[in-house]
């Protein structure tokens, strides 16, 4: 990275495209004096895309798997049907199949109860840069997709800020998860026991993806990646890590829709992950 690059430099760096994206972000972008070098592309020496395993969109949660209790004779212990559940620890040895079907049978808190979908996560599944955010909301829930609801619309709108894409399958894709796989009734806030149950699932996304950089976004994904209760505010602007992974710690998506001031300073971010993924 080079360290003393400014926000002056970025805003002297940035192409036409990006000044759409950030004008579509809502972010208003002041020109300083007057050498403007344009950004270059992405690598093209991009590693060759994996594709997602094949699986049909998810369609609803089967019902409750139930354990069949037999009613003689009466002694006999219950028998059930369903697999058990993987392990915690059981959990970091899952491929992709195995882990997307891991959360889709996930019975571990009462979310399962109320949600219409798991939503496991999409893009590129060994993306440089992976996004992690909070819960599914009730957009999320019905279509078992990641951030497609406003909130989507913005971090797609940054994400296309930086040149990358959650459709893309090239050195421009990133992989989007949640902490939660289930929406919290409401889009109450995510309870403690629920992020301890999930974080087995993204722990293995992570190494699953081994992305280059993760982008926490919210005072959830911050505080389940780095075990902190710090302010967003006060984790900016630097990397941190998880499992060995730079973490750079930004604003959620909601609260830039209704802060719309503090989108400069998620501009800022993205700033420093894409100076971070330049120092390679
Ligand atoms: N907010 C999140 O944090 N994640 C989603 O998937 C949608 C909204």
């Amino acid at each position: 990275m080079n360290e003393t690059a400014t926000a002056d430099d970025w805003v002297r760096e940035l192409d036409a495209r990006q000044r759409a994206m950030l004008a579509e972000m809502g972010v208003k972008v002041w020109t300083p004096a007057p050498a403007r070098v344009p950004l270059a592309e992405p690598a093209a020496a991009a590693p060759a895309p994996v594709q997602p395993p094949a699986r049909p969109p998810q369609a609803r949660e089967p019902a409750a798997r139930a354990p069949i209790v037999p009613t003689t004779p009466a002694t006999a212990a219950p028998v059930s049907i369903a697999p058990p559940a993987p392990a915690r620890a059981d959990i970091a040895q899952l491929d992709w199949p195995a882990l997307r079907d891991a959360v889709a049978g996930c019975r571990a808190c009462s979310l399962c109860e109320s949600r219409r979908n798991t939503v496991f996560g999409v893009g590129h599944t060994e993306a440089d840069w992976m996004i992690v955010g909070e819960a599914p909301g009730e957009q999320e829930d019905r279509q078992g997709q990641p951030f497609v609801g406003p909130a989507g619309q913005l971090l797609d709108a940054m994400l296309r800020a930086c040149g990358r894409d959650r459709q893309a399958d090239d050195a421009r894709g990133v992989f989007i998860a949640n902490v939660l796989k289930c929406r919290p009734p409401a889009n109450r806030n995510p309870a403690p026991e629920e992020v301890m149950q999930c974080e087995p699932f993204l722990s293995r996304q992570v190494a699953l993806v081994k992305p280059r950089l993760i982008i926490a976004m919210g005072r959830f994904a911050v505080q389940s990646l780095l075990k902190t209760t710090e302010p967003i505010g006060r984790l900016r602007g630097r990397v941190h890590r998880y499992e060995g992974v730079p973490v750079i710690v930004t604003y959620h998506p909601a609260y830039l829709l209704r802060t719309p001031v503090d989108k400069a300073k998620a501009w800022a971010d993205l700033c420093l992950a894409m100076d971070l993924e330049r120092a390679g």
